[in-house]
Parts: C-alpha cells; sequence; structure tokens
C-alpha cells in the first residue's frame, strides 16, 4: 500500500519535484520514558504550484511535520528537499501563517504585514505598495494604519496572511490557518486562498483536520494516520478550478470526502 501511495505522489513528468520527502520520521525524547515517536516514515512529493494538504487527526504529528519542512525543528531523520535543496533551517522565500494570526499589537496593519521585508533588509517604497496591494487582495482597503485590536478574527487571519505573502514566498506553510474562524468566514478564507494562489503560483502546504475543507481547496489531499504518522492514503482532487462552494454539493465531492474519511477510519 505504501509503495503505491508513494508512486501516487511522484511525478513522472519532472524528475526534480518542488518538494521531496522521503523516509522523514521524528522522535522526541522524554525523560524518564521511552522516546515520543511523533512521525513514523512519511514519503511523498509535491509538485510545484500545488496544493497539497496534510489532514490527519489531532496530535499524528501534523505540526511537526510542517515545522520539519519550515526548518523550524530538525527531523531525526529521513530527507526533506524544497526546489533540490535540503532544508535545515528557515528559508526566506517560505511564508508561514498559524492558527492564531500572531500579529504585534503596537504595530499598524500595515507595518505587521511590512515585517518580514524588515527581517530581510528589504523595505522600501516598493514594499510598501505590495503591502498595499495584499491587504486590498484580502479586502482589507482602508484598515492599514488601523491596529489588531481594532480588527476581528478573521481580518487579522487575513493579514497574517499578507504578511507571509509579503516577500513573494515560492513556499506557503500553514498550519490550520482558519481553525479559529467561524465556518461562514472560514469559506470566504478558502476562497481567498485559493484566488490567491491562482494569482501568485506559490506551491501552498495546508494542514487541516476538516476533512471537506481538505477536498475543497486541494490538487492532493496526504492523509495521515495516527501517531506515529504515516500516510494512510494520498488523494488526487480533480475537482476543476475556479472552485466555488456548488461544487460541495457534487457526488464526486462526496465521494472524496469519503475516500478521506476511509483512510481516517471514520467511515467505511
Ligand atoms: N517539542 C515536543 N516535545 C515532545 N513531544 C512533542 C513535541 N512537539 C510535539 N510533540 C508530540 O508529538 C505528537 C505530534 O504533535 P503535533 O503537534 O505534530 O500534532 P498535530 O497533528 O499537529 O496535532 P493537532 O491537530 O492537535 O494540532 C504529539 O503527541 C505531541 O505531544
Ligand atoms: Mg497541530
Amino acid at each position: 500500500m505504501q509503495s503505491q501511495i508513494i508512486e501516487q505522489g511522484r511525478s513522472s513528468a519532472a524528475p526534480v519535484p518542488f518538494g521531496h520527502f522521503e523516509g522523514v520520521h521524528q522522535h522526541f525524547r522524554r525523560p524518564g520514558q521511552a522516546p515520543l515517536v511523533a512521525i513514523e516514515n512519511i514519503t511523498f512529493d509535491v509538485k510545484a504550484g500545488h496544493l497539497v494538504t496534510l489532514l490527519g487527526p489531532s496530535g499524528c504529528g501534523k505540526t511537526t511535520f510542517l515545522k520539519i519542512v519550515a526548518g523550524l525543528i530538525p527531523a531525526s531523520g529521513g530527507t526533506i528537499q524544497i526546489n533540490g535543496r535540503a532544508v535545515v533551517e528557515p528559508q526566506p522565500d517560505f511564508g508561514v501563517v498559524f492558527q492564531q494570526a500572531n500579529l504585534m499589537p503596537w504595530r499598524t496593519i500595515q507595518a505587521n504585514v511590512l515585517f518580514p521585508m524588515e527581517i530581510l533588509g528589504r523595505t522600501d517604497a516598493a514594499a510598501e505598495l505590495r503591502a498595499r496591494e495584499l491587504l486590498a487582495l484580502v479586502g482589507l482597503e482602508g484598515f492599514e494604519k488601523s491596529y489588531p485590536a481594532q480588527l476581528s478574527g478573521g481580518m487579522q487571519q487575513r493579514v497574517a496572511l499578507c504578511r507571509a505573502l509579503i516577500h513573494k514566498p515560492k513556499l506557503l506553510l500553514m498550519d490550520e490557518p482558519f481553525g479559529a474562524l467561524d465556518e461562514l468566514t472560514r469559506m470566504e478564507m478558502q476562497d481567498l486562498l485559493l484566488d490567491i494562489r491562482a494569482k501568485t503560483g506559490a506551491t501552498v502546504m495546508f494542514v487541516t483536520h476538516s476533512i471537506s475543507e481538505s477536498v475543497y481547496i486541494s490538487d492532493i489531499v496526504c492523509v495521515f494516520s495516527k501517531r506515529p504518522a504515516v500516510i494512510a492514503d494520498f488523494i488526487a482532487v480533480d475537482l476543476p478550478y475556479p472552485r466555488s462552494a456548488e461544487i460541495r454539493y457534487l457526488p464526486e465531492f462526496t465521494e472524496l470526502e469519503h475516500r478521506a474519511g476511509r483512510a481516517l477510519g471514520i467511515t467505511r
């Protein structure tokens, strides 16, 4: 099963896939106890420009895997390559969005969006223009000079998305970015993400617990098993773009949800 899944994940057209993960495993040392094995053996490839969701139960190792890909923690073993390079530390051409927006409350919205450019030493008029353009793209025109506390949770998460995109990342890593939002806002954000992906061509790896969210936004749903995580299924979502809410009612959509549910062991 595993080898068949790996083959499905490989691109035969592109010899060097954008993302290549092979035999990735992770254990955490625990004082006085056996090490906790979070990830057992994760192998798959990601095509450039694809949106891949990592779907799996709570505690299975999704965040751990995403942090490894982001270069935030070193893997215990295995190969992690992006664009043909081994990832061993955070990369300037990656953008990361977490479940909480984590904006700096003392900075304006525009200054929050520009923060990565300050770190990179690239604050100039072009960066300011791009910050304003991104804020307009996510519907926040006119809020540039506001402060985070003056925005709703969904608006703050849109700012976090702009901050992750300001330096034109090739890879956008998102860890349950819409998990704290109400359902309607979440659906809007999913459409916004698809729109941004179409406009920027960024490759996206997106962690979620939600089966319907994963099917709706993905090119590929990579289903993680319970901990220690292995890949339970690797599902190609052949639904057309642009996607809109109506596709949620198509039989093909439901069938893909069923397949993901079966891989998670919650439907038969
Ligand atoms: N720094 C750490 N030290 C020890 N154990 C850790 C550490 N980070 C994660 N773990 C353990 O690794 C396992 C996977 O955690 P992880 O946060 O990756 O899960 P997850 O799939 O993201 O869960 P959730 O969906 O609830 O966010 C958990 O059992 C967790 O306790
Ligand atoms: Mg997590």
